[in-house]
């Protein structure tokens, strides 16, 4: 048979799978075999049941075994930035804690200044290692929010690095508009005239096909119900799904804020309550832990765990990549903390960093392995699921696959 004609792009046997099809369970297929053409699962089975041999049905047949589960999809990242805050972080550590930090003008706003100075190749160049870290630790899809500019044109070129990252490393970018999440300096004292401002620069970006979705930061030392409502409505005009940084370090009713306006997802979410869970629950909307900023802010306040799961709100496991709160470059690594700290079980956590992490931003086509879904899937040495989440650190990736291609 010549090579065009063959049923598959691409094959891979010898592994088990980690299918994730039904709503529990691994969806385990021992001695597994998954094929793809272009782009796309087309087989996903035991390999006894291939409808031929491997060189038959395949240009590519790859021998690999341990376990593959779908790529993972870090659904909340700030990672393109410049600089770091390590110096805030021993700061802390002699007892600052980080709203004193931020309320003196270091925080997010140092992070600002690093930005603001840095010209584009700078940022993508500071950027980069981080995306590719992630993907070496099996993320193929990636949201990267701006939110480190706060005025336009640094704004613009924080969501141009973002795109540029993803073509760059043939994953896929979600870009998200996060200007909403810290007051510049030149709108001291007048936070309404800034949240006017970060409105109206909205259109322009979109128009540059710039913004997937809309973010704001919902807190005391960051903008009020009443301004993040405002941006919603923006986005809401401009048809962009909104995402909320919600009841992190307060119960600002955040979460019920974002469900209100159909939010893809509400995260941090730690101070959420009840009436917040019920709205998710009732507008689809994804609760996304963030287990990293979590662990390094020392905080003690746990999710209403047992409430997302009691009301069926999806929970998906993200690291926040960023400089203050979260310099995690590893989303495996997230999905420990999110077991030892909120307790998930770690067959939550995958599904949280790849089923739910996709519908956290929007999409439908992956995050499980069935024909049908995008061929985004990684190939570990583990003997089990749950090692993925037992680890702390080394490097359990065999290869990363992206839409059937080799990323890692
Ligand atoms: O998700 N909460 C606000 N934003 C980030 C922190 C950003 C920073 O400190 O630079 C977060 O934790
Ligand atoms: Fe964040």
């Amino acid at each position: 048979m010549s090579a065009s004609t063959l049923p598959f792009d691409g094959l891979l046997i010898g592994s088990s799978l980690a299918t994730l099809a039904e709503p529990t369970g691994y969806g385990e297929i021992t001695d597994g075999a998954l094929a793809w053409k272009d782009g796309v699962l087309a087989y996903v089975g035991p390999r006894a049941d291939l409808p031929g041999s491997p060189e038959t049905l395949a240009r590519e047949v790859i021998e690999a075994s341990g376990w593959v589960t779908p790529a993972l999809v870090d659904a909340h990242t700030h990672l393109v930035f410049a600089g770091d805050r390590a110096r805030e972080f021993e700061m802390r550590l002699q007892g600052a804690t980080y709203e004193e930090i931020a309320r003196a003008g270091g925080g997010i706003l140092s992070t600002v200044r690093a930005v603001r100075d840095a010209d584009e190749d700078a940022l993508f160049e500071q950027s980069l290692p981080r995306a590719q870290a992630l993907l070496r630790d099996g993320v193929t899809t990636l949201e990267i929010k701006s939110g480190y500019g706060l005025d336009f044109e640094s704004e613009r070129r924080m969501l141009r690095v973002a795109r540029k990252l993803g073509q760059t490393l043939g994953i896929t970018v979600r870009t998200t508009y996060l200007a909403a999440h810290a007051l510049p300096p030149e709108f001291k004292g007048n936070a309404d005239g800034y949240v006017e401002a970060l409105c109206a620069w909205l259109p322009d970006l979109h128009a540059e096909g710039l913004v997937d979705a809309v973010d704001a930061f919902c807190e005391s030392i960051a903008f009020t119900p009443t301004q993040t409502r405002r941006v919603f409505e923006t986005a809401r005009a401009l048809g962009l799904p909104v995402k909320l940084h919600a009841d992190q370090l307060s119960d600002l009713g955040g979460a019920g804020l974002s469900a209100e306006f159909e939010g893809l997802s509400a995260d941090h979410v730690e101070h959420t309550n009840e009436a917040g869970v019920r709205a998710m629950a009732a507008s689809g909307t994804v609760a996304v832990l963030l287990p990293g900023a979590f662990h390094v802010l020392r905080d003690t306040k746990l999710p209403p765990l047992d409430l997302f799961r009691a009301h069926g709100v999806p929970m998906a496991v993200a690291t926040d990549c960023n400089p203050g709160t979260s310099p995690l470059l590893s989303l495996r690594q997230a999905m420990q903390l999110a077991c030892t700290h909120f307790r998930l079980t770690p067959e939550e956590a995958l599904r949280g960093a790849t089923t739910h992490g996709a519908r956290a931003l929007g999409f439908h086509d992956r995050g499980q392995l069935r024909v049908g879904m995008r061929a985004d899937f990684v190939v570990w040495h583990v003997r089990h699921p749950a090692e993925l989440c037992y680890w702390l650190g080394g490097d359990l990736v065999h290869s990363v696959h992206a839409g059937g291609v080799r990323a890692a």
